[in-house]
């Protein structure tokens, strides 16, 4: 689409202020969209909105509300001439979702119906939700195709399931609803500015936020939990995408959903597999110093599965989106952003 349609939409970005939802607002921007982001700013700094102006050179319309107030939701979209929305929030901690599931299934479906019940009666019915390839759960076989059946080993992974039924039943009930299921693997990188990326509070669960704190000093060596696994050095294999690559494909569901009504479930990873070795290797060649590592205990309750990477025919049919930026560069721009933005 041409920057000059694309002015005539405005979208709402549910936790635009986050790590995949800022660099979406960026793209959505740099499109020529209209952005609104509503974001309660329990996982973000209120700063990331001036990093976007900064780098886009506009600035999104900024709520400052929590999703589940149905109250605040309505008056933005009181306010807001919105036609589709990217539903991002949520919360994402695996494991904090195993010590509080209570909280999690509330708090993710509570966010997820009281956004879609203001959408229907407004008659706004595009909607891209983030979905997870953790909806694969333990035993399909890879690459994962979209018709497998899903499932889920932990609280969070099934909010996200949960919510794909949800939203499945939504459009089988009404045939006007136009709804992207993004499954996504694992978005790694950050904007190449160095102004905007991956990072958590505290002791990071996950990959390359912890190896950002290792090459920044802050932390001193990267725990590689098991190299016993059946796979070419024994540590697992992901499907690491670019969080730009991830924004990107974002646009392309966007596109599809104002042409397209129905709902479909879509993998949004690179379809390459790479090992926890593999990415420590690349960000040594990006950052030119060792990433110091031990080899630890696999993850508790065998939580990790050996192979995820996606089967990306489908995106490519549906979208013709592809992931295009490689390990290296997703590298080189979480070394920028570690280098420049994190303090010890
Ligand atoms: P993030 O935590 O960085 O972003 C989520 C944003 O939502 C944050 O800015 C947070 O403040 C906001 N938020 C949370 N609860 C809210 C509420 N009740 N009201 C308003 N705002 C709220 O997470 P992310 O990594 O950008 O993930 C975005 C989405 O993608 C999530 O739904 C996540 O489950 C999903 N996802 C993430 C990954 C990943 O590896 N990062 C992988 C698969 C799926
Ligand atoms: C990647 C690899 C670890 C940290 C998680 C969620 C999933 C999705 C994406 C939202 C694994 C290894 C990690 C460390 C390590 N999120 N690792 N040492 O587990 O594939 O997916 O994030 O939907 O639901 O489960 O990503 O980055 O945590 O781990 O060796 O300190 O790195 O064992 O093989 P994961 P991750």
């Amino acid at each position: 689409m041409s920057t000059e349609s694309n002015a005539a939409h405005c979208v709402l970005v549910t936790g635009g202020a986050g790590y995949i939802g800022s660099h979406t607002c960026c793209q959505l921007l740099n499109a020529g969209y209209n952005a609104v982001i509503i974001d309660n700013f329990s996982n973000a700094d209120p700063s990331v909105v001036d990093a976007i102006e900064t780098i886009t050179g506009r600035r999104p319309a900024l709520v400052k509300a929590d999703l589940r107030d149905a109250q605040a939701v309505r008056a933005c979209f009181d306010q807001y001439p919105i036609d589709a929305v990217i539903h991002f929030a949520a919360l994402k901690a695996v494991g904090e979702s195993t010590a509080k599931p209570v909280e999690y299934y509330e708090h993710n479906l509570l966010c997820t119906s009281v956004l879609v019940k203001e959408m229907h009666s407004r008659n706004v019915k595009r909607l891209v939700y983030s979905s997870s390839a953790t909806v694969y759960g333990m035993t399909n076989p890879v690459p994962f195709r979209e018709d497998m059946p899903i499932s889920a080993i932990n609280p969070y992974g099934w909010t996200k399931v949960m919510a794909e039924h949800m939203l499945t039943d939504l459009a089988a009930s009404d045939l006007e609803w136009s709804i992207a299921l993004l499954r996504y693997f694992n978005p790694l990188g950050a904007h190449p500015s160095g102004l905007i990326g991956d990072d958590p509070n505290g002791v990071p669960a996950n990959l390359m936020p912890y190896v950002n704190k290792v090459a920044a000093g802050i932390l001193p060596d990267l725990p590689v939990f098991g190299d016993d696994y059946p796979t070419r050095d024994g540590t697992c294999i992901r499907d690491y995408l670019h969080v730009l690559d991830l924004a990107d494909g974002h646009l392309a569901a966007l596109d599809y959903i104002y042409k397209h009504t129905g709902i479909e479930a879509v993998n949004l990873g690179a379809g390459v597999g790479c090992s926890v070795l593999d990415v420590i290797h690349a960000y040594e060649r990006a950052s030119g110093q060792k990433i110091p590592y031990h080899i630890t205990a696999r993850r508790p309750n065998n939580a990790d599965s050996p192979e995820s990477y996606a089967d990306t025919t489908k995106a490519w049919r549906l979208y013709q989106w592809k992931a295009r930026r490689d390990l290296d560069e997703m590298c080189r721009d979480s070394w920028t952003f570690a280098r420049t933005r994190l303090t010890k």
